[in-house]
């Protein structure tokens, strides 16, 4: 590390997302449901140089895990992203985000005109055809949703 760095502390306890496609991080926020006025330590770095990819992006949340259904969420929008559980100031765990193959009920399809946004009790249901660039297949109506499509939902930024 040279002069002109400054590393970003380390956490005790917690959850490091890192690897998070540049420019996420702040919807990656948005979903862990973050709003700037937690008692907890956050960082939340943008732009930050990666060995792996020119920038990524890091959010740290201190004294929490994630629910599997944001780490689904955050694999639709970061499709590199790691998740690093943090006790102690170890890594204890590692993984990346994976997303399954049929994902239920996360978000709804955009075709208005889907069984799925009826008065039916049909649940949303997605068939993964391809992580990055993200394409997801609607099971009822066949509608492919793109990660514009899901940012909308997560109303955010695109
Ligand atoms: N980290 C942290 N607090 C800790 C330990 C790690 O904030 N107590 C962060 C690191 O800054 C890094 C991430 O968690 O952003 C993963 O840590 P580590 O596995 O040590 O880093 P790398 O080896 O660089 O990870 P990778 O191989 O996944 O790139
Ligand atoms: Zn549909």
């Amino acid at each position: 590390m040279s002069e002109t760095e400054l590393r970003v502390s380390k956490i005790k306890d917690g959850t490091v997302i890192d690897h998070i496609t540049g420019g996420h991080a702040l919807d990656v926020a948005k979903i862990l449901g973050i709003t700037g006025r937690e008692k907890r330590v956050i960082t939340i770095a943008i732009n930050v140089p990666s060995k792996l990819f020119k920038v990524k992006d890091i959010v740290k949340v201190e004294g929490r895990a994630l629910k599997p259904q944001e780490v689904h969420k955050i694999a639709l929008l970061a499709p590199h992203a790691t998740i690093n559980i943090i006790r102690d100031y170890k890594v204890i765990e590692k993984q990346r985000v994976k997303l399954p193959k049929v994902i239920d009920n996360i978000i709804k399809c955009a075709n208005p005109a889907c069984i799925s946004n009826s008065n039916e009790p049909v649940l949303a249901k997605f068939y993964v055809e391809d992580e990055d660039p993200l394409l997801l297949k609607c099971h009822y109506c066949n509608y492919i949703m793109e990660k514009a499509d899901v940012l909308q939902q997560f109303n955010v930024i695109v």
